[in-house]
């Protein structure tokens, strides 16, 4: 880059939770950064609270001396909310850029804005890089990882900063160029549906153990912080402990007590299970997961149906911890096995060639998923991987085998008990359809064939278009002629 003189290496536009700190991680790591944000008054307050940092800073009440103030080829981080406010200050930005300037979207954004995106700010002479941040603020400020998507010239001027900034697992930068267009933030989805499917099982859990088994929040915190010295170790696993251990300081009662059981959603699970319908998959246990925030919002629904649709379940024996950690792990894996899926299929849908491996080795730090799981993952994929599926690894199929009894008898307890649990339910359902060879879609096709003469495929013979020896009639169809 030239002009390097007093001017910024790199320029961010959004200074809000992540926006902040992604600009001090840059300072911290000895790159000027120039910094503007919608509302002015946010910049020297920005400037003020970063103390020595401030010299590596270069605050800009405006989009004209924010742009004059970075070296050409000018680079531009934009972090402000997804979608129309991306596209407006794209558009504010645009008049005082010149050709080669790169933008990047470090935003939570839909690939498929991301796509298009690429495409017309390429035909206006831009660079373009989606980028997909995951580790929250923390992550932002002291290292997260980073999923690049774009085109690999786009990348490359930025690419020391960018593995400046993120994330360390033994050295090694949490932060990748995955592929063109909209990799990065594809990625970026998946990991976030992995996330809530996550999230979602690990609360069956304390739902489980609280209203199964009477146990404290503080008893549950302490269970979970012996399971994070195990192979269960993760950052959700970690925080759990932590969260289900604090205590609100009005009441004296566990903060989570005192929480109302309403989650919200930003958007990510839902593409994902979406995009994942949409490429011939199905993320079961993220799919349950979205749909148990998407229940939890029928607060006065639920309420209603603690009265009305009162039963007492017929009961069975509750499970021991050692089964719950054991169906957690098994399930953990089928989660992440069906978002490791789904960007396959991606790849092949939009030739991304995206390397498992790598993206699970940036995963393994700085992001909410990062677990001790990774590192086998990764493994896997640069191994011998059977029909390319990560339930088929030699190392996950043994623990799934070896954890299928523990997660049948947690979902079979539940069942019993009368409580939901969608998210393991749904990974059990997976597995036990994984691993049978002939299922029940041959009377699926039946069906299809007599209603619609869809025509059937034969267990016998080579080719389709075969149908059964049904002939519709106006009586099995119930209407009259
Ligand atoms: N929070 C997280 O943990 C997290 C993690 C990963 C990714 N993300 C993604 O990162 C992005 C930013 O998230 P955040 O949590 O930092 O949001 P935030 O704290 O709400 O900050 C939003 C920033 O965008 C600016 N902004 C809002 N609307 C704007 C508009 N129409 N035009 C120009 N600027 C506008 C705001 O400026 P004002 O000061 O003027 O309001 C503020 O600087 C989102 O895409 C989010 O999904 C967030």
């Amino acid at each position: 880059m030239s002009d390097s003189g007093n001017k910024a290496a790199i320029g961010l536009i959004g200074l809000g939770t992540m926006g902040s700190a992604l600009a001090l991680n840059i300072a911290d790591n000895g790159y000027k950064i120039a910094v503007t944000n919608r509302t002015v008054s946010r910049v020297s307050e920005f400037i003020n609270d970063a103390g020595e940092l401030s010299e590596y800073l270069i605050g800009c009440d405006d989009i004209e001396s924010f742009v004059a103030s970075l070296q050409t080829p000018r680079a531009i981080i934009v972090m402000v909310p997804a979608g129309k406010p991306f596209d407006d200050q794209i558009e504010a930005l645009k008049p005082y850029l010149d050709e080669g300037d790169t933008l990047i979207d470090a935003g939570n954004t839909n690939f498929h804005d991301t796509r298009r995106r690429d495409a017309e700010l390429a035909a206006d002479g831009f660079r373009f890089v989606g980028m997909g941040v995951s580790g929250g603020e923390e992550g932002a400020r002291f290292g997260p990882s980073i999923m690049v998507g774009g085109p690999e010239e786009s990348f490359k001027p930025i690419e020391p900063i960018i593995n400046a900034i993120a994330a360390k697992y033994e050295g090694d930068p949490c932060a990748a160029h995955l592929g063109p267009d909209g990799a990065g933030h594809f990625v970026k989805t998946v990991h976030n549906g992995i996330e809530y499917a996550d999230m979602q099982l690990i609360a069956e859990v304390w739902g489980i153990l609280r209203d199964g088994q009477g146990k404290s929040a503080a008893e549950v915190g302490a269970l979970f912080d012996r399971w994070n010295e195990g192979e269960l170790k993760s950052y959700l696993v970690e925080i759990t402990g932590k969260a289900l251990g604090a205590t609100d300081e009005a009441t004296g009662k566990p903060v989570v007590d005192i929480i109302l059981d309403r989650a919200g959603q930003k958007g990510t699970g839902r593409w994902t299970v979406i995009e994942a319908l949409g490429l011939g998959q199905s993320a079961s246990t993220i799919e349950a997961a979205v749909g148990a925030r998407s229940w939890s919002a029928a607060k006065d629904v639920r309420e209603a149906g603690a009265e009305i649709l009162a039963v007492q379940p017929e009961g069975g024996p509750q499970v021991s911890e050692e089964d719950l950690a054991d169906a957690l792990l098994a399930a953990r894996i089928l989660a992440y096995a069906q978002g490791f899926d789904i960007l396959t299929a991606a790849s092949e849908t939009y030739g991304w060639d995206l390397d498992m491996a790598r993206v699970a080795e940036i995963w393994r730090a700085g992001c909410i998923i990062r677990s001790a799981l990774l590192d086998d993952i990764s493994a896997a994929f640069r191994g011998e991987l059977p029909k390319g599926r990560l339930i088929l690894a030699p190392a996950f199929a043994k623990r799934l085998v070896n954890g299928s009894a523990a997660l049948r008898r947690v979902v079979a307890s539940a069942a019993m008990n009368g409580q939901a649990t969608p998210a393991f339910s749904a990974a059990l359902a997976y597995f036990d359809t994984m691993r049978t060879a002939r299922g029940t879609t041959d009377l699926v096709q039946a069906q299809r064939d007599f209603f619609g003469a869809h025509g059937f495929e034969r267990v016998d013979q080579e080719g389709g278009g075969f149908h059964g020896p049904w002939a519709l009639s106006a009586e099995d169809m119930n209407v009259s002629r």
